[in-house]
């Protein structure tokens, strides 16, 4: 089974970037511990980080064939970025949006994501735990809808 990690704008500074509310891992420590987890669970990831919008789409469209499904924090484009919903909706694979920090509880403009709906759930607060809780439920979500594909 093939998942792709993806981090958009300003994740590259996580755990210096206002770490009372992103925490103090870094982005490298975060892909490490995932990476030690999808060896736990079989699947292989592929990692991505960009400030730029662009150069995320084309990450999503380049990997569409390698791919089963994706995890994302999209950081602020999560809430604006109509070009990253649709690159996520041409593309159709099971999607997990996370965010480290709680977006419903902080300034009104963090409480719309523009891809919520198009994914299979929408996970926050957690801080770096919610990328593992948004790993397993991926995970389990894509084999109990497996069809005759070989994950
Ligand atoms: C974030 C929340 C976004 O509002 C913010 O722009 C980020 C990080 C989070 O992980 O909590 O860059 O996605």
């Amino acid at each position: 089974m093939h998942i792709l990690i993806i981090h958009g704008p300003n994740l590259n500074l996580l755990g210096e970037r206002e770490p009372e509310t992103y925490g103090r891992t870094t982005l490298d420590e975060l892909n490490d511990m995932l990476l030690q987890k999808a060896q736990e669970m079989c699947i292989e990831l592929k990692f991505y980080q960009s400030n730029i919008e662009g150069r995320i789409i084309d990450f999503i469209h380049e990997n569409r064939h390698w791919a089963h499904g994706m995890l994302i924090n999209p950081g602020a484009l999560t809430h604006y970025s109509y070009s990253l919903r649709d690159a996520i909706a041409a593309v159709n694979k099971p999607t997990v949006e996370v965010h480290l920090s709680d977006i419903h509880k902080r300034e009104p403009f963090r409480k719309i994501s523009v891809i919520k709906d198009i994914c299979i759930d929408q996970i926050y607060g957690l801080g770096i735990q919610g990328y593992f809780k948004g790993l397993e439920q991926l995970v389990t979500y894509l084999k109990e809808t497996a069809s005759d594909e070989k994950l």
